[in-house]
């Protein structure tokens, strides 16, 4: 896994954003793989400056998100559905037909899921993943235990998701315990997987996925089968790695081959 460590969260927010922002360009017809929650929300306000500033053209691209609350609908403050149009779509021309989000009020939940995984395949696949990471280790909903193979479908949430996602809700018992999520297969056939961290409540957590043991307690840890997955973290989350040097390392290097032989 390549591991870059930034200063702070508004430095996360600006490389990924690059690497978002290089892919569109481009390929102005790529299929992006979207996250909720706060730490791609720096990522969100750069691409929409992007758009703004720089004409970032998202007319063409597809996105599809990893999860949804089950039983809240797209005009529910707290769906995932709301936080993306709030946070990205409506500020950038987006088609939003091109936009998917499980819906968490299907009425059939199976045959829902088969179908996400289906429309996936049928844009031509993730070709970028943006990822955060739970406390817990988890990657999309997908919490410890489950299946490293697994695909898009209901999954509960552990207690420690439901006291994390708290902050967004009015009571505890408002959390839904249940979500449709991409599973840690689906996920792992994207092209590329972006995860992202910040803070050191994500510290324990990036130390098993980039350096532990590949476990499904840990199941971002399966990112070390990803052929091209990349850890974009402030210093706080990757204050715990064991190897941060030799990553600098590895990012000056990769820096010095970009600019050529003689610089
Ligand atoms: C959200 C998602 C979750 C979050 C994770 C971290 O779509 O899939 O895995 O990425 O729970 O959440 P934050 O960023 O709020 O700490």
């Amino acid at each position: 896994m390549r591991v870059i460590v930034e200063s702070g969260p508004n430095e996360v927010a600006q490389t990924a954003a690059q690497f978002v922002a290089r892919l569109v360009r481009r390929r102005p017809t790529c299929v992006l793989g979207l996250a909720t929650g706060s730490t791609p929300l720096g990522l969100y306000a750069e691409l929409v400056r992007l758009h703004r500033d720089e004409g970032l053209d998202f007319s063409r691209v597809v996105t599809f998100n990893l999860d949804e609350y089950v039983g809240l609908g797209p005009n529910d403050p707290q769906s995932y559905r709301y936080f993306m149009n709030e946070n990205l779509f409506h500020h950038i021309n987006i088609d939003p037909r091109n936009t998917h989000v499980p819906d968490g009020r299907a009425l059939d939940f199976e045959s829902h899921c088969e179908q996400y995984e289906r429309l996936i395949q049928e844009e031509g696949g993730i070709d970028l993943q943006v990822l955060g990471i739970g406390s817990d280790g988890h990657i999309a909903f997908n919490e410890p235990g489950s299946s490293l193979g697994s695909r898009t479908r209901l999954k509960t949430l552990t207690s420690e998701t439901v006291q994390d996602n708290a902050r967004f809700f009015a009571r505890l018992e408002d959390v839904p315990r249940l979500a449709i999520t991409m599973g840690v297969g689906t996920i792992l056939e994207s092209r590329q997987c972006l995860v992202l961290a910040c803070g050191q409540s994500k510290a324990q957590a990036i130390r098993a996925t980039v350096e532990g043991p590949v476990t499904a307690q840990v199941t971002a840890s399966a990112l070390q089968f990803h052929r091209s997955a990349i850890a974009v973290l402030d210093e706080s989350a990757a204050s715990l790695l064991e190897r941060r040097e030799y990553y600098r390392e590895v990012e000056e290097s990769q820096r010095r081959l970009e600019q050529g032989p003689h610089a």
